[in-house]
């Protein structure tokens, strides 16, 4: 079974975080020995559950884009450009070839280019994580975030939920993005004081 799969499966399942998946996935070894033990039917039938649970984590839709063509929104989607913030949360991605037709060549607007970038010491970790120095982090897809409060019922973003809403995201920013989070606090002030 492909280890990519298993760690979404397991990710799906019940893990909040990478860090959540990796720690169950460190467990395995030690379910190496009763998982030996299983009989083929029983191997390929935890198998093929993992491929549904797989196949639908992948076809999850995300939710429709709200209030298109209001002023305010318009108007957001101008600013969000001209800061700087679509070089990273990229507004529009081409999907390659995929085994589900559904899936593949299609146009996505996921807010992000799926890189890693350097976000400054404020954020960092200090522990690199495969690629990623530990003050890299990948940038997180935007699509839907206006109903985290409604779904998750909280507002915690960034890698360990620091920012208790989108602005305090936004303010954490450093390193490759100081510029972009900068513009935005010009921004604001600017507003602030009209
Ligand atoms: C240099 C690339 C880059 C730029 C420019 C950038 N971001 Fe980000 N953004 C990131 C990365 C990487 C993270 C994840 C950081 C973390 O988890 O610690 C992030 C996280 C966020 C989050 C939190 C999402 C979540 O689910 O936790 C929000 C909101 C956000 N950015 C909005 C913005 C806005 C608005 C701007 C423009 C003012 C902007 N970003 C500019 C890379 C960038």
């Amino acid at each position: 079974m492909p280890e990519a799969n298993l760690h979404l499966t397991l990710a799906f399942l019940g893990s909040r975080s990478r860090a959540d998946a990796d720690a169950v996935a460190a467990l395995l070894p030690a379910l190496a020995g009763p998982l030996g033990v299983l009989t083929t039917a029983g191997a390929l039938w935890l198998a093929r559950k993992l491929q549904r649970v797989t196949f639908y984590a992948r076809t999850l839709t995300v939710p429709a884009r709200r209030d298109v063509g209001h002023a305010d929104t318009s108007a957001g989607e101008r600013s969000f450009s001209d800061l700087g913030c679509s070089a990273c949360h990229r507004l529009e991605l081409k999907t390659g070839r995929s085994d589900v037709a559904a899936l593949g060549e299609q146009t996505i607007r996921p807010y992000t280019d799926m890189l890693l970038h350097d976000m400054g010491p404020g954020l960092a970790d200090g522990r690199p994580d495969s690629l990623a120095t530990g003050s890299e982090w990948r940038t997180p897809p935007l699509w839907g975030i206006g109903l985290v409060r409604t779904v998750n019922r909280h507002t915690r973003f960034l890698h360990d939920g620091r920012a208790r809403s989108i602005e305090e995201a936004i303010r954490w920013h450093g390193g490759e993005a100081a510029a972009a989070t900068q513009r935005s606090a010009s921004c604001r002030n600017a507003n602030a004081r009209t």
